[in-house]
């Protein structure tokens, strides 16, 4: 079948799977990224033809003819998100339908064609069950999903492609930052921006994470763990990390973080504390914050935390903000209470341990 919203996967498991104690061996300490599980799933598309030839197959090397457009023009999309080990011995997902549409949203902004929402969910399902013995079970640990499509189509004119692979990925990892949930330094980028208005900002493609690197080396050099943007107009409001949405927590209790205005990524996380902070009476603004309002606040008192957040990073506080004109400590500089709070409580609802009155936790097996 092909073109509709359910195709069906023709699945050749992997010959070599990599052996029971090989595995065990390499998600003694997964890092981020860095193994991935026996298999991948594939679908081609092309105009006039819609989606087809879904696969699930052995992880492998991908041909490439060097015209593939997106090696020329980048038309490349990405998503991410976690299955989790349940209580009951089962594997759930977090929010995977939110990703889907997000992943349509950014390749609608690439002018690259969209995948039904039921086939990127399925696409899920399916790399799980045959890979459901590299989902980790420890409570730090997860599979990391990483669907992504490009364009693959052989042609050198700038137009959008007619041809597309979607590819998914799996991964087991740990924590993204390493030495667990301690408060990360961040460095204002003053030389570079990451998304302008009218641009790419709130689309999960690639080129904005090639364009981010610069930055985030220069973070290093000023020996912080990552890079914060400004808005790209002004140099003024504060956007979000490199790979993370940002929030502001006050004396009063009250939270802020900068709102979808085009210029960032719609987190998935975002949106879930947003949620549960409102359930818990706490009220969260969204609204533009500058970068002298967070320093002078932080230096008042007024400011109490202030956390990333992301599917990667979780929920990871904020300590240190280094600028050229000096540094400034968000309170006492350790996780904050409700930072730390919010965490707990995503968390439980994420791994199963807590009820989950959003309908965010989908189970898979
Ligand atoms: N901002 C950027 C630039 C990201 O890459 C991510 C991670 O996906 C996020 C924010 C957080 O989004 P989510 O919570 O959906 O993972
Ligand atoms: C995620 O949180 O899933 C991301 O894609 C962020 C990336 C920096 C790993």
């Amino acid at each position: 079948m092909s073109g509709g919203d359910k195709l069906d996967f023709e699945i050749r498991p992997n010959p070599q799977p990599v052996s029971a104690a090989e595995r065990a061996a390499l998600m003694a300490n997964p890092g981020f990224g860095r193994i991935f599980t026996d298999h991948m799933v594939t679908i081609r598309y092309a105009d006039g033809k819609g989606w087809y030839d879904a696969r699930v197959e052995a992880r492998a090397p991908i041909p490439m003819d060097p015209a593939s457009a997106v090696l020329h023009y980048a038309q490349e999309i990405f998503e991410g998100l976690k299955a989790y080990h349940a209580a009951d011995g089962g594997v759930t997902m977090f929010r995977p339908d939110a990703n889907a549409r997000r992943f349509n949203a950014s390749a609608e902004r690439m002018s690259m064609a969209p995948l039904p929402e039921q086939v990127f969910l399925d696409t899920l399902h399916q790399i799980i069950e045959i890979d459901r013995e590299w989902v980790p079970t420890s409570d730090d640990s997860s599979l990391y999903l990483r669907p992504f499509m490009f364009a693959s189509e052989v042609f050198l004119g700038v137009r959008p492609a007619q041809e597309y692979l979607y590819v998914l990925i799996a991964s087991p990892v740990g924590s993204y930052f390493s030495g667990g949930i301690k408060p990360v330094a961040l460095w204002v980028s003053q030389e570079y921006t990451r998304a302008a208005p009218g641009g790419t900002g709130a689309a999960k493609c690639g080129g904005n994470y090639a364009a981010s690197l610069a930055a985030q080396a220069e973070a290093i050099e000023h020996g912080c763990d990552q890079v914060i943007f400004l808005d790209a107009v002004q140099r003024k409001y504060v956007d979000e990390l490199g790979g993370m949405n940002v929030f502001f927590v006050y004396d009063d209790g009250t939270l802020a973080t900068p709102p979808l205005s085009g210029t960032i990524l719609p987190g998935i996380t975002r949106e879930s504390v947003i949620t549960l902070a409102r359930a818990a009476g706490q009220t969260v603004e969204e609204r533009p914050v500058s970068i002298e309002e967070w320093r002078a606040d932080a230096e008042s008192g007024r400011l109490r935390e202030v956390f990333a957040c992301g599917t990667a990073a979780v929920i990871t506080p904020i300590g240190t903000v280094r600028t050229p004109d000096g540094e400034f400590v968000m309170g006492d500089a350790g996780p904050g209470e409700v930072t730390m709070s919010l965490r707990q409580r995503l968390v439980d609802i994420q791994r199963g341990r807590a009820t989950d009155p959003y309908g965010w936790v989908h189970r898979v097996l």
